[in-house]
């Protein structure tokens, strides 16, 4: 399978993550440095889920990022368009209710949902303002978005390193780890490319989302933002 092109053809994206799913978990763990965990307990302290809410998680691959919800007493339903994801997330999580779907046309209702997250996904998605109209769309007038993907490291020296760490480091280690390699090169220019904090938080307003706000995590690398629907 040849690297998904940066116009995210989205049967591309989807076959690309069919394709390293059984090793996705381990190989997140090892080139995040371990920093995956930290980063989604800022996620669920962010959308501060109540017992009983109904909680979207939106690109939720194998459905690890979907557990602290869970955990957290909310109904989770975890959507995702990789059905090779999902058939890894149902072996790991059979007691998740892992439902396929594409985030440009959510097979939901409106309103439905009191939150919705998507963690290291929007970046995948071939049409990123058309999935942040259709989480509106989704969760009821008061609901609460979380986003949590890479970003670009506030401190300029430090983004110079971590930037050659993406490109020359992070390959050869995927290939020690990763069923797809490849999958891992295309990780590190879609980071590249990707807008930065105020650029997506602009993206998140003219969706349509209020109380816009963002935090850095790991001085950036990664970002939470959050919205709400008025
Ligand atoms: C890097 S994984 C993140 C998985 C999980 N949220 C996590 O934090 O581990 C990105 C996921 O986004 C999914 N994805 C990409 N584009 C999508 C789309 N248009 N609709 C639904 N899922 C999509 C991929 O299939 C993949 O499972």
């Amino acid at each position: 399978m040849s690297r998904a092109s940066l116009e995210k053809q989205p049967d591309d994206v989807a076959a690309m993550f069919d394709d390293v799913a059984a090793r996705y978990d381990l190989t997140n763990d090892v080139l995040s440095l371990g920093q995956t965990r930290l980063w989604r307990r800022a996620v669920a302290q962010a959308l501060d889920v109540a017992p009983g809410e109904r909680v979207l998680d939106l690109g939720a691959g194998t459905g690890t990022s979907s557990l602290p919800f869970l955990a957290a007493g909310a109904t989770v339903v975890p959507c995702d368009f990789s059905l090779g994801m999902l058939r890894e997330g149902k072996k790991r999580h059979p007691e998740l209710p892992l439902t396929a779907g594409d985030a440009t046309r959510l097979p939901f209702a409106d309103g439905v949902f009191d939150a919705v997250t998507i963690s290291f996904a929007l970046r995948n998605v071939h049409d990123t303002d058309e999935a942040l109209r259709e989480m509106r769309r989704v969760v009821r007038p008061g609901g609460r978005l979380v986003i949590c993907e890479f970003s670009q490291p506030t401190y300029r020296p430090f983004r110079t390193v971590y930037t050659e760490y993406l490109m020359r480091a992070l390959p050869p280690v995927a290939r020690s780890v990763s069923s797809n390699p490849e999958a891992y090169v295309y990780l590190a220019e879609t980071i590249r490319e990707w807008p930065d904090q105020k650029a997506l938080a602009g993206r998140l307003q003219s969706a349509g989302w209020r109380g816009v706000a963002w935090r850095n995590l790991t001085g950036g690398i990664v970002a939470l933002h959050r919205g709400t629907k008025p």
